[in-house]
């Protein structure tokens, strides 16, 4: 067991869901877990073990990330639960979803009970698991649902691979609704992407790429949300990054369809024409795509088309990434980056970002009862604090993650996570993690 903290916070302001957009300068008092006290700034509080200085800075709920790739078990030399965990309690993130793609696959209870177990033992941050779809991801058999919600999973992906089978789809999406779970698509159909690098468009026919149509999205989220209006089950699609996946998830919505969407901070600060310097550090999957696609991503989080800001946190280790770019594996680093490439790059009030990161994820996850949650009295201390203004140069040579993967190295951003409280406990002081 570990041992209880106190901690106080003084000279912040408070954002959270209940705020008005400006927030509030308040001191805090964490004791036990939880938000012991919320006084006005300046005011006495209780002694505690840790005295945090948030000067400049914001109080927000913990962030909340609905995709990443924890690598473990079975692809430790790219990342694992422990080096993962770090990463996100660094950016800010106090819960994470770990996407099914491991060896053994997230299809079972032991596996998923595995992830979380390391999660708690890391202590950086809550690990959620989500699990399959479908047994090995393969498309062929639904995974045993019962069993994995009973074990607490409330999020259900082939993430990696887009479910084929309409038939399938169908089913799972019933059983779903019975169960009152989430299944989250990775919108792909396989056939029109085999052997694709890269968007198809001009700058693929440019270099002689395989290009991967973005049709082959926007099919299947067209098919989701009509098996979605035949069913009546709720879906969330990860990553979208496309004009017309958005333009269709907004039409859904306003026909009142239970359908939800994130994006990730790389297809709203990346095109295709990163492509151009052949650098596989910018071959992910969906690929980056074009300027257009761009505004429509950053219009679908202004107008809430997009609920979420996810990273789809991707490593890979230096001897597997760093090969010609039809080889290379598909995927970036994120948890690091997300905040402050969401501050300087979309235009949006802070707590509408903070919607996405935080309190909109943590209802999708399942996990609205204890993340995202208003920095009040008797509120589990999930937190983040932050210098919205704060300028940094990304630096793949520190980043916590065990793999280097980040495309943003060398780029100047804005917004600074300055500490973490997890559980009530400090896991990042002054930038630098405890554990
Ligand atoms: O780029 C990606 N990488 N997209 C995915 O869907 C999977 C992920 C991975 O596991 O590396």
């Amino acid at each position: 067991m570990r041992e209880e903290q106190t901690i106080n916070i003084r000279g912040g302001r408070i954002l959270d869901e209940t705020t008005d957009a400006q927030g509030r300068l308040a001191d805090v008092h964490i004791s036990v877990g939880v938000i012991a006290d919320v006084v006005q700034a300046g005011s006495k509080l209780p002694k505690a073990d840790f005295d945090l200085d948030a000067t400049d800075c914001i109080i927000s709920p913990g962030f909340v990330d609905l995709h990443v790739h924890l690598r473990e078990p079975g692809r430790e030399e790219s990342e694992t639960i422990e080096t993962g965990s770090r990463a996100a309690a660094l950016g800010g993130f106090t819960a994470v979803v770990a996407m099914p793609n491991t060896e053994p696959s997230q299809d079972s209870r032991i596996v998923v009970e595995f992830v979380r177990s390391q999660g708690v033992r890391a202590g950086l941050c809550e690990v959620v698991p989500s699990g399959c779809i479908t047994v090995g991801r393969t498309g062929q058999v639904l995974a045993p649902y019962a069993e994995l919600r009973d074990a607490g999973v409330m999020l259900f992906t082939d993430d990696g691979n887009g479910v084929q089978d309409p038939l399938l789809m169908r089913r799972a999406l019933e059983y779903a609704r019975d169960l009152d779970i989430t299944l989250a698509q990775h919108c792909e159909v396989s056939s029109l992407t085999a052997g694709a690098v890269m968007h198809e468009g001009s700058c693929c026919s440019h270099l002689g790429l395989p290009g991967w149509p973005a049709l082959a999205e926007e099919l299947m989220v067209h098919r989701d949300i009509e098996l979605v209006r035949l069913t009546g089950s709720r879906i969330h699609f990860l990553h979208l990054s496309t004009e017309r996946s958005v333009e269709m998830v907004r039409q859904a919505k306003a026909e009142g369809l239970p359908v939800t969407a994130e994006a990730t901070p790389h297809h709203f600060t990346l095109t295709d024409e990163a492509l151009r310097s052949f650098d596989p550090v910018f071959k992910v999957n969906p690929p980056l795509r074009t300027p257009a696609d761009i505004a429509a991503l950053k219009e679908g989080l202004r107008d809430g088309t997009i609920d979420a800001i996810a990273t789809d946190h991707a490593p890979h280790a230096s001897h597997l990434k760093e090969q010609p770019l039809d080889q290379a594996p598909p995927g970036m680093l994120g948890l690091e980056t997300a905040l402050a490439l969401s501050l300087s790059e979309l235009d949006m009030e802070i707590q509408a970002v903070l919607a996405a990161l935080s309190w909109n994820p943590a209802r999708i996850a399942g996990i609205g009862d204890r993340h995202g949650r208003p920095i009040a009295v008797g509120e589990p201390a999930n937190i983040a604090i932050f210098d919205p203004t704060s300028e940094w140069v990304v630096d793949r040579e520190v980043v916590a993650s065990k793999s280097k993967n980040t495309p943003y190295h060398g780029r100047r951003v804005r917004g600074q996570v300055r500490h973490t409280i997890f559980a009530g406990q400090l896991v990042v002081r002054d930038g630098v993690a405890q554990r």
